[in-house]
């Protein structure tokens, strides 16, 4: 497989600025430069961490990015509590999260604002990281694909191919989020290829093809190893699993050991 994959830690509103920086060096501690060669590592902690857990990594020298988990826009203004991508970049953030579940339904995020969030972020040379994913209800009413292409299709609105392939999309069914619940491999293989056909519809297969599709909800070390092996699964973005050094580098670990099948 030719894409590279990705493990991605979601820390959520966890870590005061010493717990992140704690965790970060103990992260650093324990990774191994050679998982470089191919899987992408990310960590994203909340907005006031990034900057020391950027200069943890920096310093350290190792290869691992950092993300964002939400980002405005507009490059500035009246916009008070939001943070602008020109913020970001300066910092050293190469990712931001977007559309996550916990934003659209507790914060009211729609897809027209995760469109133009996306926008903002390629305009300044940051990868975002759009999730998408349906609720129970949607599951069980049938109409997972339908819904969870449509949030593909809202947030990639107006965005050519060039521009498309430097996102990453992350499928998070709802119902697995934080519930120990995980899809099964199964499960989340045939929605993750419902997302590629979208990508390749909208912008042909070479384009789709180099696109990431990660898998979020409930993964952990001892469920990774089959969800990375699906075809179109490139990866994970974690929640509860990567708020432990050993279970983010245990993830990371079992990525190095599936793409090097
Ligand atoms: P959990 O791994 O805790 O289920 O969270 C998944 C998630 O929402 C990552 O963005």
């Amino acid at each position: 497989m030719a894409r590279r994959l990705m493990i991605a830690g979601n820390w959520k509103m966890n870590n005061t600025y010493a717990e992140a920086v704690v965790l970060c060096q103990h992260i650093s501690n324990n990774f191994c430069k050679e998982w470089d060669d191919c899987v992408d590592t990310v960590v994203c902690p909340p907005a006031i961490d990034l900057k020391g857990v950027w200069g943890v990594f920096e310093f350290d020298n190792m290869p691992i990015s950092v993300g964002a988990q939400n980002v405005h826009w507009e490059p500035s203004g009246a916009f008070t509590g939001e943070i602008s991508t020109g913020m970001l970049k300066e910092i050293g953030c190469q990712y931001c999260i977007i559309g996550h579940s916990e934003r659209r339904t507790l914060f009211g995020e729609t897809n027209e604002q995760v469109n133009l969030k996306l926008k903002a972020l390629l305009e300044a040379g940051i990868a975002p990281i759009v999730c998408v994913g349906e609720s129970l209800e949607v599951r069980d009413a049938g109409t997972t694909d339908e819904f969870v292409c449509a949030q593909v299709r809202a947030a990639f609105a107006g965005v050519d191919a060039g521009k498309a392939k430097q996102c990453v999309v992350a499928y998070e069914p709802i119902w697995a989020i934080g519930t120990g619940r995980t899809a099964t491999p199964e499960q989340a293989q045939e929605v993750c290829a419902a997302i590629r056909a979208t990508l390749t519809d909208m912008y042909g297969a070479e384009a789709a093809e180099a696109m990431r599709v990660l898998y979020g909800g409930s993964m952990n070390p001892g469920n990774v190893e089959a969800l990375v092996a699906q075809d179109d699964i490139d990866g994970g973005l974690i929640g509860g699993a990567a708020l432990k050094a050993e279970s983010f580098i245990d993830l990371v670990k079992a990525a190095y050991a599936q793409a090097r099948k």
